[in-house]
């Protein structure tokens, strides 16, 4: 099923995870008040969130993160094997991660208590990590040129939709249970950034255990975890030889694949679908 593409509700996703019926039951699903839900656009954090919420919520024990891959320990809602997953695993708090955007997502979390981290990153960056990614990723569509590729990020036509609808979504949505931080933020100051996390969650860490998740959680010690850094994936999904998954972990990378042009389009495009949005993003 590599090169089945699902299209649900307009937006596109990769056949190998998504089914019609995983992504309906994904809008129905039941969340419990003591849920963490991870919300991202892909290559935003997704998976650096991940393993910063495993080890705050095992007070900066790696055992876990170091144990038990990402996708059995916070996996993604709207993938077909979510429900078998969070069925067989006895971890509490649940963590569930999605990458649907809040328009279909929202109805179900209406009166939910459940504790939502929106984890957001500048998309200059997103799409020069979303390119690179679809080069390794079987599952995606060969994305072409670099050029066609931006254009398609800004028409909104990739697989999981519109950038720009995504974080608008959630960003404005009228939560008192959604936690927004910026992979940037984490890259300036992780240690600060858990700390925030950690009083988001409840989950009060005294320095030591903060400095603990710090470390477990840096670039360098994730590119090293096979938990995370998805080489337990077989190559004919992820090919290694085209790229890894833990690429750069930087926040800027886009200046070595821009030209100004290309700038000067995303710019203008931002500009013109963020002008309702006090956001501000950090983009070097
Ligand atoms: S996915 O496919 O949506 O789950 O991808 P996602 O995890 O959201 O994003 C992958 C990018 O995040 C980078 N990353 C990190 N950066 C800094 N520090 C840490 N610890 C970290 N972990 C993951 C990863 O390298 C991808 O970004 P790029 O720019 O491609 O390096």
């Amino acid at each position: 099923r590599l090169d089945v593409i699902e299209t649900f509700h307009g937006i596109l996703f990769p056949g190998h995870l998504h089914t019609q019926d995983s992504l309906q039951l994904a809008l129905k699903f039941e969340f419990q008040d003591t849920d963490i839900l991870i919300v991202s656009y892909p290559k935003s954090g997704t998976t650096w969130m991940q393993e910063i919420v495993t080890l705050i919520t095992n007070r900066g024990d790696p055992h876990v993160s170091q144990t038990v891959p990402n996708w059995a320990r916070a996996p993604w809602l709207e993938q077909h094997y979510c429900a078998a997953v969070l069925e067989a695993s006895s971890i509490k708090p649940r963590v569930i991660t999605t990458h649907l955007p809040y328009h279909l997502l929202g109805p179900a979390l209406q009166d939910s208590k459940a504790k939502i981290i929106y984890v957001s990153r500048n998309p200059k960056d997103v799409v020069v990590s979303f390119y690179h990614f679809h080069k390794m990723a079987n599952f995606l569509p060969d994305p072409g040129s670099f050029p066609e590729f931006l254009h398609q990020f800004l028409e909104g036509t990739l697989h999981f939709g519109s950038w720009f609808d995504h974080v608008k979504g959630w960003t404005t949505a009228t939560m008192n249970n959604l936690l927004h931080i910026t992979y940037e933020e984490m890259s300036m100051d992780l240690h600060g950034a858990i700390k925030r996390i950690s009083s988001f969650l409840q989950c009060p860490l005294e320095e030591g255990k903060v400095n603990d998740c710090v470390k477990h959680g840096s670039f360098n010690s994730m590119k090293d975890n096979k938990m995370v850094n998805y080489t337990l994936i077989a190559e004919e999904i992820m090919d290694h030889s085209k790229g890894s998954f833990m690429r750069q972990g930087t926040v800027g990378d886009w200046k070595n694949m821009f030209t100004e042009e290309q700038d000067q389009y995303l710019e203008s495009v931002f500009k013109s679908k963020m002008q309702d949005c006090t956001l501000e993003f950090v983009w070097e």
